[in-house]
């Protein structure tokens, strides 16, 4: 029985957009897996969807135990309050819920990293430690379920590259299944043990492939020949999915 299943989704948008779809996905628990594809094929669409955030047009969200998971969203903005400290910040989702726990808020500021920075308004912190910030607000809530949206998609390479490192190391500790989309090949091989490829929109699988690499990984991971023939696969299935739009006549 898998943890997430994802039957026949399709997305069509008011004015007669068809972001997503139709599109099938078992997730396992505690597993790792990337979502990857082209800008606009619907991939935050399927996060909001999963989310519960927004209704899908057709098809469901079904979990394992049939009921909805304590789930954690990370944007590609920290959106963070200018006005709260880190902590304050921090709290924040558990606090919309009534829930003060300052050793579970704690807990996770550590996880990230940022305990010498409790004290800190978002405006002293550089940008990936904001983005650090934004990631103990959704671990606060020890999600069972971790939805990342292009969390890394605005940071500098060496910033995204340390990021990636300790994301893993928490995902590994705290045990939590994670879905991370990012248009990025290198990023999804050097973190997951899947990518589910899209095509462009509306955006459908066309491709599903394992990464079997053991964790930790790290440089070693990075220079590895598996790495790269991994990434010339995933970035094949890109291109892929892009000539299945363009045959379709719709692109
Ligand atoms: N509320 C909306 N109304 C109409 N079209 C939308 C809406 N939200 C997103 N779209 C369109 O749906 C497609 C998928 O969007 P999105 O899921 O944001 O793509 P991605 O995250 O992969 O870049 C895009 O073409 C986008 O412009
Ligand atoms: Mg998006």
């Amino acid at each position: 029985m898998s943890f997430l299943t994802i039957a026949g989704i399709t997305k069509t948008f008011a004015d007669g957009t068809q972001a997503l779809g139709p599109l099938d996905l078992n997730i396992d628990q505690g597993s790792f897996t990337a979502i990857l594809g082209p800008s606009g094929c619907g991939k935050s669409t399927l996060l909001r969807i999963i989310a519960g955030l927004n209704p899908a047009s057709q098809g469901g969200i079904g979990f394992g135990d049939g009921l909805k998971p304590e789930m954690g969203f990370v944007f590609q903005e920290p959106t963070l309050m200018p006005w709260r400290r880190v902590h304050e910040n921090v709290a924040l989702g558990l606090e919309m819920r009534g829930i003060d726990d300052r050793a579970q808020v704690q807990d996770a500021i550590m996880r990230v990293g940022l305990e010498k920075f409790a004290n800190a308004f978002p405006r002293q912190l550089s940008g990936g430690m904001r983005m650090r910030v934004s990631i103990a607000r959704a671990l606060a809530s020890r999600p069972a379920l971790l939805l990342m949206d292009e969390p890394f998609a605005a940071l500098d390479e060496i910033t995204r590259g340390d990021l990636n490192d300790d994301l893993l190391t928490v995902w590994q500790s705290a045990g939590f299944t994670s879905l991370f989309v990012t248009h990025s090949v290198f990023e999804s091989v050097f973190l997951a043990q899947r990518i589910v490829v899209l095509s462009e929109r509306p955006g459908r699988i066309v491709d599903d492939i394992r990464v079997d690499a053991p964790y930790p990984r790290g440089e070693d991971w990075r220079l590895s020949v598996e790495y790269a023939a991994i990434a010339r696969q995933v970035s094949a299935a890109l291109r892929a999915g892009h000539h299945m739009q363009v045959a379709g006549g719709q692109g």
